[in-house]
């Protein structure tokens, strides 16, 4: 019946032939070949080694969830969950409806599968990225309600608390997330206003953020957008074309173990707030001493242009350094932190404004790493940084990203084996 209601546009007609045969690879790889430039009309693979929404060249919208599982919940409910957001994901980014939608779905009485705001609209590059917090593997009180507690990355624990937190409960943790890039933000928030749906009953959203700019580039192609701080940001990020430093500093290899991750990553999200209302009133040369790099150009103090790598060891005429001691870069940078190097994907974020009139805007900062030791590290160097006065952490999290989905599979499948 709905299909019949939808076909008048091509979306149906896409919708109607993809249900008699599941979705083909055929189908899939012909949108696809639009996506590696990025655009409105463009569609990622969802199936693949890595999971897409990492090295994808960073899509500019963003709607990001964190649930918690329903105490009722067991092992063979949560595969049925996977499987169906699995489902889901693969036909949301292909820029198809929801067929079935889990709990809420499946019959003439019921709803219809998809809620259908993003009827007719293209894939827009949207991404679907999984991942699997600590409270998956053993609850609040250790239980190991899922069977899966041997299998914990050691390394999957809270994290710990740096200097400066404000941390909020609630908008903080999580069992699972799910991470939603496109370039349309009506598409990100319809993928995860289904996958919520379609979790009725087995998983509640805990907290979710939308993000409105991307304050990364993670591909060369990519030109460097810009942060509320109105500096470049992402110009030193690790990026697709990075090859095998990918491997020392975003993929799980499988020396690293658990053998199920191998191919995964470790995500940290962190809503950190922007006091903007100060920032603005601090004048450009202290700006640009605070980061490190000029806030035109974006290139380092010691000189240069945007993609010269700055020299830490420059010193100006009396003798002080270009790049201050406590600058954001210095501080980021791999050589002030054992070699320690991300991926980051974050987003600006603006979000009404709190009681005393200020905006509450800031990064929501993600970062893919192999280890979760590479972003403490770097935070902690981070406590010395001279942004930190206009600067507020109040929500972080923690997740395990496993590997691609191969067709026929849900993802994390290889956690469950
Ligand atoms: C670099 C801003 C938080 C890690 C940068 C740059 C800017 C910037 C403007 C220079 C351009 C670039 O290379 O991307 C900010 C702001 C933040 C923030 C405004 C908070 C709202 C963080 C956090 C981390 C981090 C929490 C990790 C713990 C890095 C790294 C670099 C960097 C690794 C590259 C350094 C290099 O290799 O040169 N950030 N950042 N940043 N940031 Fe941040």
């Amino acid at each position: 019946g709905l299909l019949g209601l939808l076909g008048a546009g091509a979306a149906g007609a896409a919708v109607g032939a993809a249900s008699a045969t599941g979705i083909t690879m055929a189908a899939t790889s012909a949108m696809a070949g639009t996506g590696s430039g990025g655009g409105a009309a463009s569609a990622y693979p969802f199936f693949g080694a890595h999971q897409a929404g990492i090295v994808t060249p960073a899509q500019d919208r963003l709607h990001f969830a964190a649930f918690d599982v329903a105490s009722t919940l067991d092992r063979t409910g949560l595969i049925e969950l996977l499987t169906e957001w699995t489902d889901a994901a693969a036909r949301l980014t292909q820029g198809l409806e929801v067929e079935e939608g889990g709990a809420v779905g499946g019959s003439d009485y019921a709803p219809p599968a998809d809620t259908g705001e993003a009827l007719g609209l293209p894939a827009s590059g949207l991404t679907i990225t999984f991942g699997f917090g600590p409270g998956l593997f053993t609850d609040a009180s250790g239980a190991d309600r899922f069977g899966l507690a041997a299998r914990r990355p050691a390394a999957l624990e809270s994290l710990p608390r740096f200097q400066g937190d404000a941390l909020q409960p609630e908008r903080s943790g999580g069992d699972l997330c799910i991470q939603a890039c496109a370039d349309d933000p009506q598409v990100a928030v319809h993928a995860i206003r289904n996958l919520s749906r379609i979790a009725f009953g087995r998983a509640t959203l805990r907290w979710s953020q939308l993000g409105f700019g991307r304050t990364s580039s993670t591909s060369t192609a990519q030109a460097t957008p810009r942060n509320l701080f109105g500096f470049k940001d992402g110009t030193a990020n690790l990026k697709a074309e990075d090859g095998s430093a990918l491997d020392d500093h975003v993929w799980v290899q499988s020396a690293d173990g658990p053998a199920w991750l191998a191919g995964g990553s470790f995500l940290v999200a962190r809503r950190i707030r922007m006091i903007i209302e100060n920032w603005d009133r601090v004048q450009l040369g202290e700006q640009e001493q605070l980061v490190g790099r000029s806030k035109g150009e974006g290139a380092p103090l010691s000189g240069g242009t945007e993609f010269t790598e700055p020299d830490f060891e420059a010193t100006g005429a009396t003798g002080t350094p270009l790049i201050d001691t406590k600058a954001h870069v210095r501080l980021a940078h791999h050589s002030s932190n054992g070699g320690a190097r991300m991926l980051r994907r974050g987003y600006n974020f603006v979000d009404g404004n709190d009681e005393l009139g200020r905006l509450d805007a800031g990064l929501f900062f993600l970062s893919y790493q192999r280890s979760p030791e590479q972003f403490i590290a770097v935070q902690r160097s981070l406590a010395a940084d001279g942004l930190n006065e206009y600067l507020k952490h109040v929500g972080s999290a923690i997740f395990a990203v496993p590997a691609g989905v191969r067709e026929g599979e849900y993802v994390g499948q290889a956690l469950f084996a």
